[in-house]
């Protein structure tokens, strides 16, 4: 099965991108053919510094290789090193109703939240959708939240099919399902937005300083706790084993055991869990040309098939193909 997902640079990739959607990524690629991309057009409408802009997008990608990206297998490229997408964004623009675009509510949340949006920001969920049709993409794992712009989509690819005849394959929505939403440090959904992040490659004592300062009730020690109701814990089920996991649910409802305490061992936990990794994020950091290689090489692969299928687009509508 064709999998395509992108993901934006915009900040160090934290702990809930991976539980929530990097851990998936990787896992998929096992059985599929797998086009993963840095979606740096995407991160323009909300107008990044350059030099960060440039720096995060090979952040992200040394990330996913440290993590387990396939390279020879996956595709993996930088979204606006195939310009070609642009062009179908464009001619997608010409059949998509402005009322499609104005239903969007991660649209309207940022002009709820006072922010004064480009066009870009309007036109954002038809890049998303040239994104997926170009390489026909036959599913899209993505967070709940873009649920909706995957429905756009599909909208759009049959209004085009409907018009110029069977040329787009219709990607499926596929929600991962995560751990539910990770929270953050002060308990809020942990978000690069939010400054509340543990980063995957943070350094080990930074890590231990964060979780140390993650948000709690004031309940003493001794007295019982819920650990349905402690972001600790929360975070805890990501990375502790069952047993173990267990061991603690029980101290929570007994008392008698601080949140100082399971902070030390979740800190601990996470330090484990990423340590593997942790060795090849750091030789990678010191050869960003390898990085830049690997995006290169994807965008080779990735242009081909975009090629293809614009070409077919651009037949159907008329244009030289
Ligand atoms: P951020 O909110 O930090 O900017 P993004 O919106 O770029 O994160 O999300 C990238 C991916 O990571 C998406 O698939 C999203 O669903 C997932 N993700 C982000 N934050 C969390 C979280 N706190 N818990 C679970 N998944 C998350
Ligand atoms: N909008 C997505 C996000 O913020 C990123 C993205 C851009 C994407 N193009 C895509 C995701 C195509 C899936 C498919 O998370």
């Amino acid at each position: 099965m064709r999998i395509l997902s992108g993901i934006q640079p915009s900040g160090k990739l934290h702990i809930g991108n991976y539980f929530g959607a990097m851990r998936q990524h990787i896992e998929l690629q096992a059985e599929n053919e797998c086009f993963y991309f840095i979606a740096d057009f995407h991160a323009l409408t909300s107008s990044p510094d350059p030099a960060k802009l440039k720096a995060n997008s090979l952040d992200v990608t040394a990330d996913y290789i440290a993590l387990g990206l396939d390279t020879d297998k996956t595709v993996f490229w930088r979204q606006s090193d195939v310009p070609e997408v642009t062009e179908l964004t464009w001619i997608l623009s010409c059949i998509t109703p402005m009322g499609l675009l104005q239903r969007c509510t991660s649209y309207k949340d940022k002009v709820a939240q006072g922010l004064s949006p480009n066009h870009g920001l309007f036109a954002y969920p038809v890049l998303q959708a040239a994104d997926i049709l170009i390489y026909d993409s036959e599913l899209v794992p993505v967070g709940a939240d873009q649920k909706q712009h995957i429905e756009v989509t599909r909208d759009i690819a049959v209004r085009f099919n409907n018009k110029f005849g069977e040329i787009l394959v219709l990607p499926k929505e596929h929600i991962i399902e995560s751990v539910a939403v990770v929270p953050g440090i002060d308990g809020r959904k942990m978000s690069k937005s939010y400054d509340n992040t543990i980063e995957i490659f943070e350094p080990e004592k930074q890590l231990t300083k964060k979780v140390m300062k993650i948000v709690t009730d004031s309940t003493p020690v001794e007295e019982p706790k819920d650990p349905d109701k402690c972001n600790v814990f929360a975070l805890l089920k990501l990375v502790a084993e069952p047993e173990e996991l267990a061991e603690w649910d029980q101290k929570y409802r007994a008392g008698g055991t601080g949140y100082g305490a399971v902070k030390k061992r979740l800190a601990g936990l996470l330090i484990e869990y990423f340590k593997p990794y942790r060795q090849k994020r750091a030789e990678l950091a010191d050869n960003l040309d390898y990085v830049e290689q690997v995006l290169k090489a994807g965008a080779e692969r990735a242009g081909a098939v975009a090629r293809q299928t614009l070409s077919r687009v651009r037949r159907a509508v008329g244009l030289r193909g």
